[in-house]
């Protein structure tokens, strides 16, 4: 049956523009509802617990709006909270976000490849346990992004601060010789220019997983027949549980990309 509902998006803050924004190219007829936490950002250094809480709160306010689906476009929440948002909401299709480890390992020429993404991702079960299932042949390199999500939040993604932070974590991927930089945060995507910028010249390509996500959720919307209408008017709202200046700073950025 056609379902006119929104897609819900959550993330910490930010970050889940990057997959919004791959979502609403993918689906121009699905309305998206995204809720930036904004109040709790960063996760990345949080405990299980603490991420959890947050994300069952954000995952409940979604629900109670009347979105038909979650995605989940944070990849610090998945790892925390994924299993427990599935259990806790059995009757709707909740998308996680992993690290693209996977098409990296299975690409890389060099057999080295670098996963960049918050501390609490690069600890997490599943992350380990795609790693181990992968690596017999690969290097897997785990680096922090130190400094990147609070440059992201802060619309400094063009700052000089910005060049130096990232020159400060890809340069030193150099000496291992990776041709892969999988983004394993999807704050990290809003700094893609500047990692090009200090990988320029090499052959070095950069993952992140807004794509593949947002092809996840067009299959599942067909499995579970739930598009919306064909030429169906999107809407796209934005809610957070900072201030309303935040809001707007989310729906301004949103409207950027
Ligand atoms: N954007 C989030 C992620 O994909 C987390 C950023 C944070 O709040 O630390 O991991």
């Amino acid at each position: 049956m056609k379902n006119n509902a929104p897609i819900g998006v959550y993330d910490s803050g930010f970050g889940g523009l990057s997959v919004w924004r791959e979502i609403r190219r993918r689906l121009p007829d699905e309305s998206l509802l995204y809720l930036g936490d904004g109040k709790n950002c960063p996760y990345g250094g949080r405990s299980k617990e603490e991420i959890t809480t947050f994300a069952m709160a954000a995952v409940e306010r979604l629900v109670k709006e009347g979105v038909k689906m979650v995605v989940v476009g944070c990849n610090t929440a998945t790892a925390a909270a994924v299993s427990a948002l599935r259990e806790h909401w059995s009757n709707i299709p909740i998308v996680g976000l992993e690290p693209a480890v996977k098409p990296a390992c299975l690409t890389t020429k060099t057999g080295h490849i670098a996963v960049l993404a918050t501390e609490h991702s690069l600890a997490g079960d599943m992350f380990l346990s795609t790693v181990a299932r992968y690596n017999k042949d690969v290097d897997v390199h785990k680096v922090v992004g130190r400094g990147f999500v609070e440059i992201v939040e802060a619309d400094m993604e063009h700052s000089d601060m910005a060049a130096e932070a990232v020159r400060g974590v890809v340069e030193p991927l150099f000496e291992f010789n990776v041709d892969k930089i999988v983004l394993g945060c999807t704050h990290y995507p809003f700094l893609k220019p500047q990692i090009e910028r200090v990988v320029a010249g090499r052959d070095i390509d950069i993952i992140d997983s807004g794509e593949a996500v947002a092809r996840r959720v067009e299959w599942l919307l067909d499995r579970y027949d739930m598009r919306a209408e064909q030429g169906a008017v999107a809407t796209y709202s934005f809610i957070t549980f900072a201030d309303e200046e935040y809001r707007q700073r989310l729906e301004r950025k949103a409207m950027q990309i």
